[in-house]
C-alpha cells in the first residue's frame, strides 16, 4: 500500500528501514553519535576509520595494551551453554540440553466466547477474544511470585494484512504493509475491526504442568486490550488543549494504543507498553501540519493500513484522519495523534482496569522503558529510547520517593524528564526538559510543561541532546546498576554508496552503549559511558574486551531487545528486518535473527538461539527462579514477497509447518535437567 519511493525520495537509500519504521524528521543540528564517536577518537590521537582505531580510544581508559584486554575476555562461568552456529534454516535452534514448547501463538482463543483460531478466517469480534499479532515485549507476573503459575503480558506491535485475511485476499499479490480498498475507495469495516484488535495487548494466565509443559487457562485475568480501549490520560499533557478531541473535550481520555514494542515493569508490579511507530497509522493531508503530527513523521499522503476509510464512517475509524476539517479541535480528528506516542501503564491483575498513558515520560517513537532499580525514599528513575534515526535517549526522575507499601502508577506523573548528551570525553550529562531549563521558553516556542511534553523531540532538539543510532531497548544490571541500551543500526550514507567493504560508513550493524553513575546513583545528572560491543563481522566488529566477534561463537548485527537477567547475564535479541534465506547484502552473514548472551564483566558472548525464516526474535523474560524462559518470534514469513505470497507460500512455516500463514508465537525454553537458563 505504502510507495515509500514515491513518499520519501530517502527510503530506498536506506535499505534496512524495517515495516512501520519512522522516516528520520530530526532536522536540528545537534551532533550524532557518530560524530561523538569520531571526535573522541581523533582527539585522543588516533586515526578515524578504523574500527579498533576509535574503539581502543573508547574502552583505553585505565587499560595498558590490547594483550592486556585479551586476558579479560577468559570465561568466568556465568554463561554455561554451548553455543549455536548461524542459521539459514526455518527452525528454532536452542543449546543441546535445552527444549522448546510453541506458546500463545497468534489467534490462540483468550477471552470471552474463547473462538478458536481459523487461519486467516476469524472475524474482527472473535479476533478481540484471541491473542493478536506480531508478539514483542513481554513480561512474566508470578502469582505470589510463583515460577509455575503466573501472568505472561506481552505486545502486540504491528500486523500483516494479507496474514489477517488470508482466506478473502487468497490469490493476490500483496506485500506485507498492503490493503485492499473497495472500488469506491473504502475499507471493509470488519477487516479494520480485526487489525485494530490484533494489535495492542494480551495478558494471559499460564501454568506449568506436572508434565513441565506451560499452557494457557480460560481464566478471569485473562484480556485483550487493542487500538479501541478505552485509556485515560494523565501527568502534564493531560487536560492540555492539544489533547481536546471530539471523543475527550477535555482532553483527559483517548481510545486504543498502537505499535506496542518493547515494555517496561514498574517496581509496583505493573506493566507498561510502549508506542513506538503510531504516527504512520495517521495522515493529514492538510496544507499546513501542525509539529505536533510533523516532527513525529504522520503522512500527508496516505495512512499505513488506511484504517480512516473503514466503510460506514464510524468515528472510531475515521478519527485516523488528523486533517483540520471541522470548526475546532473537538469536531474533527486534528488532535487524536497527540493522543499517542506514550508509555501506557496496564495493572495486568485487575482486567477492568483501564490503562493510563503517563505522558511526563515523554511522546515520541517509545521502544520501551527500563526502570533503575527502587530505592525506598529515593525517587524512581526510568529510561526511554526514541527509535527512529538520530533521536534520542530519555531519563525520567520522578519528585516523590519511592515507597514500596503503597508506591504507585501517580510516581510517574511528577517529577522531571531528561534528555541524554554524550560527550566525547566519555562523559554524558542529562538535560532536563522543562519550562525555562535549557531554552525551553515561550520565546522558543515552549509555553508550558504540556507543550514540552507534547513536543518532547523538538524539546530535546532545542536542549542539544545527542542524535542516536535508533535507540531500541534498555536494561539495568540488577546487581551493578550499569546501564546498556541497543543502538540498532543507522546508515549515513545514500543506497548508491553502500557495498560489503564499507559497512559501518553506514552502521549497518549497530552497537551497545553503557553507562554508569558514582555510587551507581540513577538520579545523578552526570554519567560515565562507553560501548559495550560495536555488532558486526569478525572483520568489523569489537568488543568491549578489545578482541573482536567471532563467526561460530557469537558474531551477530543489529541488536534491538536487550534484557539482563538476575543472574546479571546479557541477553542480547537481533532484529535485521524481514532476513530470509536469500538476504543479499551486509546482513548475509548473519544468518536468521537470533538471541545471545553476554557476560557483561568479561565481554563474552555465545549464541544461544537461531529463529525461523523472515523473523524477528524480540521479547525475552524468564520465571522467578530462572528455570523457564519466554522469547518471542515475531513476523515469520515476512520476506515474502508479494509473487511468492500470490502463489500461496507463506515464506515460513513456523509455527505449525502445515502450509498454513505463520504466526507470531511465544517460545518457552527449559533445560532438560531442570536448570537455569543460560548457567
Ligand atoms: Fe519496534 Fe524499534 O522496534
Ligand atoms: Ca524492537
Ligand atoms: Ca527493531
Amino acid at each position: 500500500m505504502k510507495d515509500y519511493e514515491h513518499d520519501y525520495p530517502d527510503f530506498r537509500k536506506t535499505p534496512f528501514h524495517e515495516h512501520g519504521d519512522e522516516v528520520p524528521s530530526n532536522r536540528s543540528k545537534n551532533p550524532t553519535m557518530y560524530d561523538v564517536i569520531e571526535a573522541r577518537a581523533s582527539r585522543r590521537g588516533f586515526l578515524v576509520g578504523g574500527l579498533a582505531a576509535i574503539a581502543t580510544g573508547l574502552f583505553g581508559a585505565g587499560l595498558s595494551s590490547r594483550a592486556a584486554l585479551a586476558q579479560t575476555a577468559a570465561t568466568s562461568g556465568l554463561l554455561g551453554f554451548t553455543p549455536v552456529p548461524l542459521s539459514k534454516e526455518d527452525t528454532v535452534v536452542v543449546p543441546e540440553g535445552y527444549k522448546v514448547q510453541i506458546l500463545a501463538p497468534w489467534g490462540t482463543p483468550l477471552t470471552g466466547d474463547m473462538p478458536a483460531f481459523v487461519p486467516g478466517g476469524n472475524t474482527g469480534a472473535e479476533q478481540g477474544m484471541q491473542v493478536g499479532s506480531h508478539h514483542d515485549g513481554m513480561h512474566y507476573y508470578g502469582i505470589d511470585g510463583s515460577s509455575t503459575d503466573g501472568l505472561l503480558v506481552f505486545n502486540h506491535e504491528y500486523i500483516e494484512p494479507r496474514l489477517l485475511h488470508a482466506v478473502k485476499w487468497a490469490g493476490q499479490a500483496l506485500d506485507g504493509d498492503m490493503v485492499v480498498f473497495a472500488a469506491d475507495g473504502s475499507r471493509d469495516a470488519d477487516e479494520v475491526l480485526k487489525e485494530m484488535n490484533a494489535h495492542g495487548v494480551s495478558v494471559a494466565r499460564i501454568t506449568r504442568g506436572a508434565d513441565g509443559q506451560w499452557a494457557i487457562l480460560a481464566d478471569p485475568m485473562n484480556r485483550r486490550i487493542t487500538a479501541l480501549t478505552e485509556m485515560t490520560i494523565s501527568g502534564p499533557a493531560a487536560g492540555s488543549p492539544l489533547l481536546f478531541t471530539k471523543f475527550s473535550p477535555d482532553g483527559m481520555k483517548t481510545r486504543g494504543t498502537l505499535n506496542n514494542c518493547a515494555y517496561g515493569a514498574t517496581p509496583w508490579n505493573t506493566y507498561m507498553t510502549a508506542e513506538e511507530n503510531w504516527a504512520g497509522y495517521f495522515i493529514n493531508a492538510d496544507a499546513e501540519m501542525p509539529r505536533e503530527h510533523d516532527r513525529y513523521g504522520v503522512s500527508n499522503e496516505e495512512s499505513r493500513y488506511g484504517w480512516e476509510k473503514a466503510a460506514g464512517g464510524a468515528d472510531e475509524y475515521i478519527r485516523f484522519n488528523a486533517a483540520a476539517t471541522g470548526a475546532s479541535a473537538t469536531e474533527d480528528y486534528r488532535n487524536e495523534p497527540n493522543t499517542f506516542g506514550y508509555m501506557v501503564e496496564i495493572d495486568p491483575f485487575d482486567p477492568a482496569s483501564v490503562p493510563v498513558k503517563r505522558t511526563h515520560l515523554g511522546r515520541f517513537a517509545h521502544e520501551g522503558v527500563v526502570f533503575a532499580p527502587a530505592v525506598a525514599g529515593k525517587p524512581v528513575v526510568c529510561y526511554s529510547g526514541d527509535d527512529s534515526r538520530f533521536e534520542y535517549i530519555y531519563k525520567f526522575v520522578s519528585a516523590n520517593p519511592y515507597d514500596g507499601a503503597t508506591a504507585n502508577g501517580d510516581l510517574l506523573d511528577t517529577g522531571t524528564l531528561y534528555v541524554a548528551k554524550f560527550n566525547e570525553d566519555g562523559t554524558g550529562e542529562w538535560l532536563a526538559l522543562a519550562p525555562g531549563e535549557n531554552g525551553l521558553t515561550p520565546e522558543n516556542g515552549f509555553a508550558d510543561l504540556a507543550e514540552i511534553i507534547v513536543n518532547t523531540r523538538l524539546a530535546a532538539d532545542q536542549a542539544g541532546a545527542t542524535k542516536m543510532d535508533r535507540p531500541e531497548w534498555g536494561t539495568v544490571d540488577p546487581n551493578t546498576g550499569e546501564v546498556y541500551f541497543t543502538l540498532t543500526n543507522n546508515n549515513r550514507r545514500d543506497m548508491t554508496q553502500i557495498d560489503a567493504v564499507n559497512p559501518r560508513a553506514e552502521n549497518n550493524y549497530g552497537q551497545i552503549v553503557r553507562w554508569r553513575y558514582e555510587g551507581a546513583d540513577h538520579t545523578l545528572a552526570k554519567f560515565n559511558w562507553e560501548l559495550f560491543v560495536i555488532a558486526g563481522t569478525p572483520r568489523n566488529s569489537l568488543i568491549v574486551t578489545g578482541e573482536t566477534l567471532n563467526d561460530d561463537n557469537n558474531t551477530f548485527a543489529c541488536p534491538d531487545g536487550i534484557w539482563c537477567d538476575q543472574n546479571s547475564r546479557l541477553w542480547i535479541q537481533t532484529d535485521m528486518g524481514d532476513i530470509g534465506p536469500e538476504q543479499e547484502g551486509p546482513l548475509e552473514p548473519f544468518g536468521m535473527n537470533q538471541m545471545l548472551a553476554a557476560d557483561p564483566k568479561t565481554g563474552e558472548i555465545r549464541r544461544f538461539l537461531t529463529g525461523p525464516w523472515g523473523q524477528e526474535i524480540t521479547g525475552v523474560i524468564s520465571t522467578p527462579d530462572g528455570t523457564t524462559m519466554f522469547v518471542n518470534v515475531q513476523h515469520p514469513g515476512a520476506h515474502s514477497t508479494a509473487e511468492e505470497f500470490a502463489a500461496g507460500k507463506f515464506g515460513s512455516g513456523f509455527p505449525d509447518y502445515n502450509n498454513t500463514p505463520p504466526r507470531s508465537a511465544t517460545l518457552v525454553i527449559t533445560r532438560e535437567d531442570g536448570g537455569v537458563i543460560g548457567a
